[in-house]
């Protein structure tokens, strides 16, 4: 193929301004192996809510289920977070996941050389991690009926359910087998067994499946507390790991430091091979730092890279995106987020200035 379909999915905060510099990134990495992107520009969160009454609106699902593949930077913001739950903008965000049937979601955390020291965790700790986040993205609490707040005994309660089939169970492992078949061939699960029954039944498929379809991979557990820690202890031990939904969210924004940001984290979210999939960093959209050109905007267009290996199949364009970023990190431009305090030889740059300068690299 010589052009490729994208819907471009900016959202709130920081969204417009990592996403422009994606943009330049991504065409920049295109003209050198003449791919053209035909990007569609869809409403999603907060910017939807104003825009059309909908964090989700049916044109946006419409676009995104025509396009070859799906770019998101990050939906949310104070100004929506007193609305109810159906008009947030992380209703939205599910919604997306849940409709576009997108059950696994991938978040590598890869040390980077030339950011040792950009880390609040000592160099010998994160040098060398090299790991993946297999975090299920469809179900658990996120999704569990019944759910709410009622009125009960003159005070209120609220509820959410942690619930797992076994089928979406068997699904995310194959999933995690698959890819550290890729890697080090070892699967970390992590789970809370020890008091939770939806947890039991997590371990004892996983376990399974293992058994069953992947005797050539090496598979422990480990407890979800157990696990946080073990995170920044030693982050070597761990290939990849698998996890559900809310385990993984968390787990996944406490390995972005072992990368030195949260900026630098980048995520595929995948479901039928057939459908397209959702690139998006794992941060949110940073209102703290919106509209003052600071944020990083790698995470992103690391997420590019990876819609262009998952879904573009296109290995060499991945590539090359990866390798600018690369560049420009050697040649010490830094955002803020990533700055070392003690190195002397870095140039301090905004979101579009590290944009151009990736792009320049390719
Ligand atoms: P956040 O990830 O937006 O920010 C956490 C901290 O990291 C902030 O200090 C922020 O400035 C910093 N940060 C995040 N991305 C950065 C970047 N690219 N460059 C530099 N610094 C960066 O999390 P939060 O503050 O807890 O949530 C803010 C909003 O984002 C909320 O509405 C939340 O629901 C939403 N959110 C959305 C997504 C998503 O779209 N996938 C993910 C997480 C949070
Ligand atoms: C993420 C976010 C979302 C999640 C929120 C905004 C719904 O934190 O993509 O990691 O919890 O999945
Ligand atoms: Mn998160």
């Amino acid at each position: 193929k010589s052009t490729y379909r994208i819907t471009l999915l900016p959202g709130d905060g920081i969204g417009p301004e990592i996403s422009a510099a994606t943009v330049r990134a991504l065409e920049a990495a295109g003209s050198k192996f003449d791919i053209a992107f035909d990007i569609s520009e869809g409403l999603i969160g907060g910017a939807a809510i104003d825009a059309t009454g909908s964090p989700w609106p049916d044109e946006t699902l419409e676009s995104c289920r025509g396009a070859d593949s799906i770019l998101l930077a990050a939906i949310g913001g104070p100004k929506w977070d007193a609305n109810p739950r159906e008009l947030r903008p992380e209703s939205g965000l599910l919604a997306m996941r849940r409709d576009l049937g997108l059950f696994a979601n991938l978040r590598p955390a890869k040390a980077v050389p030339q950011l040792l020291d950009a880390s609040s965790l000592k160099r010998e700790v994160i040098e060398g991690v090299d790991l993946m986040v297999v975090r299920e993205l469809t179900g658990d609490v996120y999704f569990g009926e019944p759910k709410g707040t009622r009125r009960e005994e003159g005070t209120t309660v609220a509820f959410n359910n942690m619930i797992y089939s076994e089928p979406e169970i068997e699904r995310i492992a194959r999933v995690a087998f698959d890819v550290a078949r890729q890697r080090g061939k070892k699967v970390c699960s992590i789970d809370k067994a020890n008091v939770l029954d939806v947890s039991q039944l997590w371990r004892d498929v996983v376990t399974r499946v293992r058994d069953d379809e992947a005797t050539d991979i090496e598979l422990s557990h480990m407890y979800v507390d157990n696990a946080a820690m073990q995170l920044v202890r030693w982050p070597k031990q761990f290939d990849t790991i698998v996890c559900g939904n809310l385990f993984g969210d968390i787990l996944s924004d406490e390995a972005s430091m072992l990368v030195g940001s949260l900026g630098m984290l980048p995520s595929a979210s995948l479901g039928d091979p057939a459908n397209p999939g959702v690139f998006e960093p794992i941060h949110g959209s940073a209102p703290d730092i919106a509209g003052q050109d600071i944020a990083n905007p790698l995470a992103m267009i690391l997420s590019a890279a990876m819609m262009c290996r998952y879904d573009l199949k296109h290995p060499a364009l991945a590539d090359a995106l990866e390798a600018a970023v690369e560049k420009v990190l050697d040649s010490g431009l830094r955002t803020k987020d990533i700055i070392d305090p003690d190195d002397p030889d870095f140039s301090l740059v905004g979101c579009d200035e590290m944009g151009r300068a990736v792009a320049g690299a390719l």
